[in-house]
């Protein structure tokens, strides 16, 4: 090989291929394009692992959109009001065994009830009394405890709200509203 079947072809001493030692006239590197292969490549690995990630992530909000569509409004006791302090707060699991939620006293006469998963990636968030809202600690979310709406950090989207009714001393689960604010 020589330098004019490489005419992009600069060696890093600067001199032309005819001064160049004997190792790099036999193994002569085209750097233009051997930095334009690194980018193809690079670009190429890009995709590649993205791609699996778009995947499972239409896939989640494929299942979390096929059981949100099969849910009844059921309703289910979950607290006697005389165990609930004020300011106090207990989980329970609503619409199924597998949907976890907080339920919230913040003053005597109000309740209010939360899905517990993190609306960004799904961890469970707790009760932050001192700032009056509701904490993921994965990444520092922050939801309003009063309207389930997010705060700061990451979520951008509310909590889903359980509506809940109070019979004889006894909260009851009564449905779920989706992207309440
Ligand atoms: S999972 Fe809650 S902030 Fe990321």
């Amino acid at each position: 090989m020589n330098e004019a079947a490489h005419p992009g072809t600069v060696a890093p001493n600067g001199l032309p291929m005819n001064e160049q030692p004997a190792w790099r006239r036999d193994f002569p590197i085209d750097w233009p394009r051997d930095h334009f292969v690194a980018r193809r490549d690079f670009t190429r690995f890009l995709v590649l692992t993205s791609l699996p990630f778009a995947l499972v992530q239409i896939a989640l909000g494929a299942v979390n959109w096929l059981r949100r569509g099969r849910r009844k409004s059921a309703v289910k006791a979950i607290a006697s009001l005389a165990d609930l302090p004020i300011g106090g707060a207990t989980t329970f699991y609503y619409p199924e065994k597998h949907d976890p939620c907080l339920l919230l006293r913040p003053d005597e006469n109000t309740l209010v009830a939360f899905g517990q998963k993190c609306t960004h990636l799904g961890c469970a968030v707790t009760p932050d009394v001192d700032k009056n809202c509701l904490y993921c600690p994965c990444h520092k979310g922050y939801f309003a405890a009063d309207s389930g709406r997010p705060m700061s950090g990451p979520p951008r989207r509310p909590l889903p709200r359980i509506l809940l009714e109070t019979r004889d001393g006894v909260v009851h689960a009564v449905g779920v509203e989706v992207n309440a604010t």
